[in-house]
């Protein structure tokens, strides 16, 4: 028998909520983020980028419409005409026009490279705003600089060198600067950095993709990651802001252009100063929501992982986090789907 539901109760629950996303159930992100993990699972190690990419984003936009709000993708899979679905401006949720109105950043697949060749840390990803308060940073790349939480207030500054830089938060943490430890993506225009850091004695932990994990692995002592720097997407920075927003820590991040397009593109999003250094609250405002949940292994989360129970029923299992900026709170799920009958 169904329970009867109170609507007297529900309607005075709406009326006592504080922020739009009150109405938006927080833990419903992570229904989203699990569909997109699980079906770019199916296409880990299978070499195909964009196969797995496409599966992760069709199950995350299939996912949305149960949500009920009216989110507006600012961060998405690209512009109207690049991206045929989760492009930047589509509408999502299963309620336009009535619910509660949301900014929605998302990264259906971060890390199609590590998915396509089995490595670690690839997520699906997605932070969640009132309106008007995420950063509606273009595709271009990002200058990033972060720390975990704990330390002075501007400890870091990206106008500053790398090496003030290690040295002003290895002063913090009353270490030498040869005992911290730096997070930095493995590419070649990072090479200068990478001296400059072993120079300094500096660990410098590379890692080939997947920078929202290495920002993170900044606020979790376990990963002895003290640091990260370097340039990667500014969505991915601002995906990342929004998760540091809801555990702490600091970020700068600057945005950097290779040419007249992309600083146009810039402009077309409404940023006037090109050499602006935006802290966390500048990229992501207000209270927020950051969900994940991993696609393979990685510092954050577990993979999915397909498991036959004794009861011979096959599932999926996901591992995945909700973090919401207002109260604190993080929430780590640990999801079993069922995806065959079980047969007696
Ligand atoms: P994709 O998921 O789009 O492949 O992005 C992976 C990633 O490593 C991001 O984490 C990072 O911000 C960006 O690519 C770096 O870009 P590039 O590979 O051009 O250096």
């Amino acid at each position: 028998m169904n329970t009867p539901v109170n609507t007297d109760v529900l309607a005075e629950k709406e009326q006592q909520t504080e922020s739009a996303l009150d109405r938006v159930l927080v833990l419903e992100m992570v229904r989203v983020t699990e569909a997109a993990a699980v079906a770019a699972a199916q296409l880990v190690g299978r070499g195909d980028e964009k196969a797995a990419d496409a599966a992760a984003v069709e199950a995350m936009r299939r996912a949305f419409d149960d949500l009920y709000m009216d989110g507006t993708v600012v961060i998405g899979e690209g512009e109207r005409d690049e991206a045929p679905m989760l492009y930047i401006g589509e509408k999502v949720g299963g309620a336009p026009g009535k619910g509660p109105k949301i900014d929605i950043a998302l990264d259906p697949l971060e890390g199609t490279t590590i998915t396509a060749k089995a490595g670690p840390n690839s997520l699906a990803v997605l932070a969640a705003a009132e309106e008007g308060n995420l950063l509606n940073a273009p595709d271009v790349y990002m200058d990033k600089l972060a720390v975990g939480p704990g330390l002075p207030k501007d400890v870091i500054d990206l106008a500053k060198s790398p090496t003030e830089n290690v040295k002003a938060v290895a002063a913090a943490k009353d270490v030498e600067p040869s005992q911290i430890n730096v997070c930095v993506l493995d590419r070649p225009r990072h090479a200068d950095l990478i001296a400059e850091l072993r120079a300094l004695g500096c660990g410098v932990f590379l890692i080939g993709d997947g920078d929202v994990a290495g920002v993170i692995a900044v606020t979790d002592q376990d990963t002895t990651i003290d640091m990260y720097m370097g340039q990667g997407g500014a969505p991915e920075g601002v995906l990342a802001a929004a998760a540091l927003r809801c555990v702490g820590g600091q970020f700068n991040g600057r945005l950097v252009f290779r040419n007249d397009d992309e600083r146009a593109r810039a402009k077309k999003w409404g940023i006037e100063d090109l050499d602006h250094i935006y802290k966390l609250e500048e990229l992501a405002k207000g209270d927020c929501i950051f969900a994940a949940t991993g696609v393979t292994d990685g510092s954050l989360l577990d993979g999915v992982k397909k498991r036959r129970k004794s009861t011979g029923a096959t599932i999926m299992t996901t591992d995945s986090v909700v973090m919401r900026a207002s109260s604190g709170t993080v929430r780590w799920i640990r999801g079993e789907h069922r995806i065959a009958p079980h047969k007696e």
